[in-house]
């Protein structure tokens, strides 16, 4: 078995006094679609920025590659191969659609041309304020741009959260097609349907704990799991 690309052990987070995540552990392997589960509140977010270093560590492992990067910041990261698309998307209101893309943009096989094949709402409103776009357009300019990093792993919070379904299959779609081409990918998803369909393994965390770790079969056919930690 090849080394985990990202692996957390015995995680813990903290907003000033109090312990929000407790003792998380998880593991996203080369080529992998992970999800992370759970309810509102039960730390799927606490977790992400504690991966992406906007939290102060605490005690727990970080491991990219094996390297520990527990603590690391969040360029560091970046520069390693993390990209992130944020719950709140993070777009830069004041800056056209193309400098969003571009201000932050690292070589590689993901260029603007393709990202504009993939996207072509993003083509069509290069020239237009990140303010100006809808919330939809906001998602997918936030995938674009992490994937302009060129990452080796993206890190997903909640893409299709509060979109028209329409656009919902236009990003799962896109997230479909970057799993196939073998991007390891972290996806905290609150549409469990979309999970199940996309990530190979699934985590479900309930009160800044994993309480479930298996894959898509196993997550189905755990009805315990569905009910009390996922409200199915
Ligand atoms: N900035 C913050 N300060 C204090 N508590 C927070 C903060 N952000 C989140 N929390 C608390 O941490 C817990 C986990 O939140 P979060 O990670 O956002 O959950 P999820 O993403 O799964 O909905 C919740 O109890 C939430 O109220
Ligand atoms: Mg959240």
């Amino acid at each position: 078995m090849t080394a985990a690309l990202l692996e957390l052990a015995d995680v813990n987070a903290y907003y000033g006094q109090s312990h929000v995540l407790h003792g998380v552990s998880l593991t996203v392997r080369e080529g992998e679609v992970v999800s992370l589960l759970g309810r509102n509140g039960a730390g799927k977010t606490t977790t992400i920025l504690t991966i992406m270093g906007y939290l102060n560590p605490a005690p727990g492992h970080i491991r990219f590659r094996g390297e520990e990067v527990g603590g690391a910041r969040p360029h560091r990261l970046a520069k390693m191969g993390f990209g992130f698309v944020p719950q709140e998307r993070g777009i830069f209101p004041s800056l056209t659609v193309r400098e969003n893309l571009t201000t932050f943009a690292r070589a590689g096989g993901w260029t603007l041309d393709r990202i504009f094949s993939i996207f072509p709402r993003l083509a069509e409103r290069q020239g237009n304020w990140g303010g100006q776009l809808s919330g939809g357009e906001q998602q997918m300019l936030a995938i674009a741009r992490a994937l302009l990093l060129n990452p080796s792993l993206l890190l997903l919070d909640e893409p299709s959260e509060g979109l028209a379904p329409m656009i919902v299959r236009e990003i799962l779609g896109v997230l479909a097609d970057l799993r196939r081409e073998g991007l390891a990918i972290l996806l905290v998803e609150q549409n469990l349907r979309a999970a199940l369909d996309l990530a190979d393994r699934h985590h479900v965390l309930s009160k800044g704990q994993i309480v479930f770790t298996g894959t898509s079969s196993e997550l189905e056919g755990n009805e315990s799991v569905l009910k009390d930690y996922l409200s199915v």
